[in-house]
C-alpha cells in the first residue's frame, strides 16, 4: 500500500452462492483524492461499495482504511471510522421531513461536527427542510441521500451513481457540490456511468468488467484502451 492511501482494496472477492461477483479487486484511493469507478451493468461496482461500507463481508481479500485492516466491519462501525456512502437508489424515510432525515443520520453519528442547517443549506435543501422526503423529486432525493451521508462527517465518501436520472443542470450542480466537498478534504470513490460528470469530479478511474479491474489511469486514456473499448463496445 502506498503511504498516502486512505483506502486500499486488496484482492477482494465476493461470491453470492455459486456466483462470483468480485474476482480479486485491487484499488487504492489516496488521501484527498477522487477515484472514479466505471464498468458495465453487473460488473460489481455496487458490490464493491457494499463491501467497503460494511454491508457485505468479502469472501476473500482485505479492505484497509487509514492503514487499519477494516475487513468485515459493520456499516455503523465504518461510519464511526469515517466511511459513508450514497445509495444508487436513495431510500429516505418518506414520511419524515427532509430535516428529520438528516437529523436521524446525525443521531447515529459519533463523529459529527456538522449541523443539520449547514448541510441543508450546502445542498440547497433549506427551503425544503419541512417537506416530507417522499414528496421530493429524484434530484432532491439524491441530494438528501448525500446529506444523510455527510451528517456522519465522512473522511471517505463512496458515491454510487449520484448522477443517474438527473438533468444536465442538476448534474452540474451535483458536480459542484462534490468538488466543494473535496476542497473541504473529503476523499471520494465515485461510481458513475456518465463520463462527462465523472471527468468533472475525479482524477483517475478504475474500469471494472465481470468482477475484476481491467484498467487504471486517466479517463481519457481509458477511452483509448483496447480492453476497455472491447468491454463497452463489444466484440
Ligand atoms: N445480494 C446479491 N445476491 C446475489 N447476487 C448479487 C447480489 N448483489 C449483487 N449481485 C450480483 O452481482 C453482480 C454485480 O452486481 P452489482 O450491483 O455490484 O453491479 P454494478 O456494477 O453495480 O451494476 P450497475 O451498473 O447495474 O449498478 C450482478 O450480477 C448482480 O446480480
Ligand atoms: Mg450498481
Amino acid at each position: 500500500m502506498s503511504s498516502d492511501a486512505l483506502l486500499s482494496v486488496v484482492g477482494v472477492e465476493k461470491s453470492f452462492g455459486g456466483f462470483q461477483a468480485l474476482r480479486g479487486v485491487n484499488l487504492e484511493v489516496s488521501k484527498g483524492g477522487a477515484l472514479g469507478l466505471v464498468g458495465p451493468n453487473g460488473s460489481g461496482k455496487t458490490t464493491l461499495i457494499n463491501i467497503i461500507s460494511g454491508i457485505y463481508a468479502p469472501t476473500a481479500g482485505k479492505v484497509r482504511f487509514g492503514g487499519q485492516d477494516v475487513t468485515g466491519r459493520l456499516p455503523h462501525q465504518m461510519s464511526h471510522l469515517g466511511v459513508n456512502r450514497t445509495f444508487q437508489v436513495p431510500k429516505p424515510f418518506g414520511s419524515l421531513t427532509v430535516r428529520q432525515n438528516v437529523e436521524v443520520a446525525l443521531g447515529h453519528s459519533r463523529r459529527s461536527g456538522r449541523k443539520t442547517d449547514d448541510i441543508l443549506a450546502f445542498l440547497d435543501l433549506a427551503e425544503l427542510a419541512d417537506r416530507e422526503a417522499g414528496s421530493l423529486n429524484t434530484a432532491q432525493q439524491k441530494l438528501l441521500d448525500l446529506g444523510r451521508a455527510l451528517a456522519t462527517d465522512p473522511q471517505l465518501l463512496l458515491v454510487d451513481e449520484l448522477g443517474a436520472g438527473l438533468s444536465p443542470a442538476d448534474l452540474d450542480l451535483v458536480a459542484e457540490k462534490l468538488n466543494a466537498l473535496r476542497r473541504d478534504g473529503i476523499t471520494m470513490l465515485v461510481v458513475e456511468h456518465l463520463m462527462g460528470f465523472l471527468g468533472k469530479v475525479t482524477d483517475d478511474v478504475v474500469v471494472m468488467n465481470a468482477g475484476a479491474e481491467i484498467f487504471f489511469g486517466k479517463l481519457e486514456a481509458a477511452a483509448q484502451d483496447p480492453k476497455v473499448v472491447e468491454v463497452f463496445l463489444g466484440g
